[in-house]
């Protein structure tokens, strides 16, 4: 089998809410890379064997007591080092130099010059660059061993280069998208200055997943819960492709779900790829189990245990399964393993469909665990899956149950849904789904007055909500055309008996939530 995770990267978590960005970039680059903890066991990362190790940024000042440090080990590994903002000052003070916190910070946009020569840079195209910039403390005065490549109007230390070792910092971020060239500066780091080869490639990724899962199962049997969503679609189109018949499937129909979607999985799954898949028809046995549930938390608990209590029960009836698949993807596993000092940074923990059954006595197995959103989807696109699927906006566990406020009840949510759909029928139609990162409709138990022909009737309201994030930690409301509002909200109106008015709803994150809840 060949080992695509031979040339590889480790990048030191110091905790910038860019290193999963940074590993991301680098996977885009064709090379393997993990993430640790700044403060991860020497032994740790003597194991991994890195081809080249980068340093990530910090919200923190060195100046700071408990200041999260340099491992040694970084240096006596003799591998290039990156050192990036913050990472940068860590490498000018182990050499010697001085790092000044500084009253001012950078945050935001600055131009970059390059200064000479420097083999960092020998992909960039230009000689100034407009970067992004994003801290508090700079380079005061350098070691003696470094030498400026770059400098801006505030700081004649931008970056720099070791004379005689491959050692790099750069005050500024390539990873993120606003900095012209950062791709190839990170390319030139990995490929060129560590020598890296491009092995992390979809297809590779396949092929050793598939060969890997098939020695770990055997001719064992593996069971899979299927959500609709991607991660665990992927999952099961993966190990289908490994194992075919041993997988069986089961999808649990909540009736919570999106419009038909109960449907559609089968039609992928079972009826198109040919998967193993029993689907449970739950709806009744969910709104039997909200009834009278008004208090959000107590929704998702009875939602998050039925589908426990469901899953179990399918599994005991089946006979001779060994496995559970979990789509457990690399952010999940990074963000529960956190650092031992406790610095690490937590983006987003999400709060899923309340885990799965533990005392199954089932061997777990997790194939997307190494891998990134971005990559799980191109692995579902190779492996058959519609790309419309793929690329669909997050959708939470709970489903429906969070977006129809106080009770829930399937009239309730057979509205919501018909209403949802035409929604993002209608963004796509209108090329609009893929510039909001989130949209969907919300039921709002109130009536609420209006009329048709002669008659004044009292129905439902509909809230449309769209927002634009990157992270969906923050999230401004989207400001879709006011001729398209109005076509989707008569569409829901004219199509909808039960609806009399639609609203839209124009709360930016924070304060407001994007789920309403
Ligand atoms: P909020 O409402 O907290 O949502 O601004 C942020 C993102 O998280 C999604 N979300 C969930 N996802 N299970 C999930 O898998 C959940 O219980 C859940 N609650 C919120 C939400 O749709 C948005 O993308």
């Amino acid at each position: 089998m060949m080992d695509i995770k031979h040339s590889k990267i480790l990048i030191l978590d110091y905790g910038s809410q860019y290193t999963q960005l940074i590993a991301r970039r680098v996977r885009e680059l064709n090379v393997y890379c993990e993430i640790y903890a700044w403060d991860a066991e020497t032994q740790a990362i003597e194991d991994f064997a890195p081809q080249g190790i980068i340093l990530s940024g910090s919200p923190e000042s060195v100046h700071m007591d408990n200041a999260p440090t340099l491992n040694e080990v970084v240096l006596r590994l003799n591998v290039p080092v990156l050192g990036i903002c913050y990472g940068m000052q860590l490498l000018n003070q182990h050499f010697g130099g001085e790092v000044a916190g500084s009253d001012e910070k950078e945050f935001g946009y600055a131009q970059v010059n390059m200064t000479g020569q420097s083999v960092l840079f020998d992909q960039v195209k230009h000689q100034q660059l407009d970067v992004w910039m994003s801290h508090g403390d700079k380079v005061h005065t350098v070691a003696p061993v470094f030498e400026s490549i770059a400098h801006t109007s505030s700081t004649p230390y931008a970056a720099f280069a070791h004379q005689d070792l491959p050692l790099y910092g750069v005050q500024f971020h390539p990873e993120v998208e606003h900095t012209v060239d950062g791709r190839e500066i990170l390319g030139q780091f990995v490929h060129h200055i560590c020598g890296c080869e491009k092995l992390w490639r979809t297809d590779n990724i396949i092929d050793t997943h598939v060969d890997s899962i098939r020695e770990l199962v055997g001719d064992e049997k593996v069971l899979l819960g299927l959500s609709g969503g991607v991660d665990s679609s992927v999952v099961a189109a993966l190990m289908h492709k490994a194992i075919g018949d041993q997988l069986v499937c089961v999808f649990v129909d909540t009736g919570l779900l999106r419009y038909q979607e109960g449907d559609q999985v089968m039609q992928t799954m079972a009826d198109k790829m040919d998967i193993n898949v029993i689907r449970v028809n739950a709806q009744d046995q969910y709104f039997d189990a909200l009834a009278g549930a008004t208090d959000p938390e107590r929704k998702r608990k009875i939602i998050g245990e039925l589908f426990i209590r469901i899953f179990e029960q399918q599994a005991q009836e089946l006979d001779d399964i060994q496995w559970l698949a979990q789509g457990t993807i690399y952010p999940d596993v990074i963000e529960s393993a956190g650092s031992a000092t406790g610095k690490a940074h937590v983006i987003k923990s999400h709060h899923n469909v309340g885990g799965l059954p533990e005392d199954l006595s089932l061997k777990l197995i997790e194939p997307l665990k190494d891998l990134f959103k971005d990559e799980v989807r191109k692995l579902g696109v190779s492996l058959g899956l519609a790309p419309e699927m793929v690329y669909r906006h997050p959708f939470p566990g709970p489903g429906l149950g969070v977006r129809i406020l106080g009770e829930v009840k399937a009239e309730y949510a057979d509205i919501l849904a018909r209403a949802d759909h035409i929604f993002i029928e209608e963004l796509r139609n209108h090329d609009l789904y893929d510039q909001t990162s989130q949209a969907f409709a919300v039921f709002l138990p109130v009536k609420s007055v209006g009329v048709v022909g002669d008659a004044r009737r009292y129905e439902y309201v509909i809230a449309l909500r769209a927002v634009e994030t990157i992270d969906f930690m923050t999230a401004r409301w989207a400001h879709l055309p006011y001729a398209f509002i109005d076509l989707v909200s008569r569409r829901i109106i004219n199509e909808i008996d039960k609806v009399s008015r639609v609203v839209y709803d124009v709360s930016s994150k924070p304060p407001a939530t994007i789920e309403w809840e």
